[in-house]
């Protein structure tokens, strides 16, 4: 399975919406064939696995991340597949809680004959599919994105000097590694404070598999017409969301200029609720959403149980100042016992910086964890 789910990794960034999935066949205790799903419409891992398997595949076993399909979609069900290769027994990282799934790929299987295995949900190896799949996951529960809150801070917790200079905090290795999680999403957010300071681009450079949709939250239409980001929106999409009494003017300028404009009801204090922001691109077909600052929209969407996970690098700098740009600016004060704690944290070295990453648990991971238990 180990094997299957390093399979399943290569498809990241090219599969979504779909998740990733790799397969691998045993024959005696040996290596058949492995396989992926490699790009979205494209064949299936189990399918791929069988493909790459010199003669029959009868009578092997198959090592699977995520249960098989059952289900007609872009390619027929790989229950079929596997049931028509004479499998003899499957072995599966994790359930899919996806609605034409859930649990019937395995009913096909062992309807057929076949000897079904399914990881324990709490098992190293059922974690770690879980985890590889999080974004897929949380949209077919959801149907929002997967959230990223992602900054870089010096070591006395501040992302950016009072001045508003933040560039650049984190060293060149540790930028790189962002350009790289850029690449793979399919949006990136700011808020107008950070396009303001910064006048950012918000691309993936190099170009990863994906290019992510650039997002302002920006009540009052304020994104200057010589932006970086207006300047270069006909060539990859710009999307505006502002308050819906945001000046007409404003909104009419920035739409000429090709960006798209999306009018929400702001709250009483001017606040556009990050929710009502994941909803939106979640009908828009996001599954991966990278929110990079900066204190405010990070402390907004923290505020709404609207993260779902954090890759922070922290430099070895003191910044040292009034008390400006906090990483999450939030309005909250939780009780200790109730702050949210990371889970399966990574911590790397990245030369001179540390990064940091981990899940935070929101009530839709419960939902998930109770639909995988079964
Ligand atoms: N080190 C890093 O990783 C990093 C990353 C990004 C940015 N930064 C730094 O962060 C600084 C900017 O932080 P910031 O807090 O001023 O800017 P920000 O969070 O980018 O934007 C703040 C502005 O956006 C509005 N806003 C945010 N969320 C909103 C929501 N849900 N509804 C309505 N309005 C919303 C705020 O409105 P209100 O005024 O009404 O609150 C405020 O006008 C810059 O200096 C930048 O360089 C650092």
């Amino acid at each position: 399975m180990t094997l299957a789910l390093a399979e399943a990794a290569r498809g990241k960034g090219f599969v979504e919406p779909n998740p990733m999935v790799g397969a691998v066949l045993v024959s005696d205790d040996r290596l058949a064939g492995s396989g992926h799903h490699a790009r979205f419409g494209g064949p299936h891992a189990e399918v791929a696995a069988l493909a790459a398997t010199p003669g029959s595949a009868r009578g092997m076993t198959m090592h699977v991340t995520l249960e098989p399909c059952c289900h007609f979609g872009k390619t027929p069900p790989c229950s079929r597949a596997i049931v028509e290769a004479g499998i003899s027994r499957v072995v599966i990282a994790t359930r899919d809680p996806f609605p034409l799934v859930s649990g019937g790929g395995i009913e096909e299987l062992r309807a057929a004959g076949i000897h079904v295995d399914v990881w324990p949900v709490d098992s190293p190896v059922a974690r770690q599919a879980i985890r590889l799949n999080r974004p897929f996951f949380k949209r077919v529960l959801t149907g929002r994105p997967y959230t990223i809150a992602k900054w870089a801070m010096s070591l006395d917790g501040r992302i950016a000097l009072a001045t508003g200079d933040s560039r650049w905090i984190s060293n060149d290795r540790s930028r790189a590694i962002v350009h790289e999680i850029r690449g793979r999403v399919d949006g990136i957010l700011v808020g107008i404070g950070t396009v303001k300071a910064d006048d950012p681009s918000l691309t993936a450079r190099p170009p990863g598999p994906r290019t992510p949709r650039r997002i302002v939250v920006d009540p009052r239409a304020e994104t200057p017409i010589e932006s970086v980001l207006v300047r270069t929106a006909r060539e990859t999409p710009v999307t505006i969301f502002c308050a819906a009494n945001a000046a007409n003017d404003r909104r009419k300028a920035l739409e000429s200029s090709g960006c798209e404009l999306i009018p929400l009801n702001a709250s009483a204090n001017g606040s556009l609720s990050p929710e009502s922001i994941v909803e939106e691109l979640g009908s828009k077909g996001l599954t991966n959403l990278l929110i990079e600052g900066g204190s405010k929209v990070l402390g907004r969407f923290f505020d709404a149980g609207c993260i779902d996970e954090v890759a922070v690098f922290v430099a070895p700098a003191l910044f040292g100042g009034p008390a400006a740009f906090p990483p999450i600016e939030s309005k909250s004060v939780r009780p200790m016992e109730s702050i949210p704690r990371l889970a399966e944290v990574r911590t790397s070295t990245i030369g001179s910086d540390t990064l940091i990453q981990g899940l935070v648990q929101s009530d839709w991971c419960a939902t998930l964890e109770k639909s995988l238990s079964r």
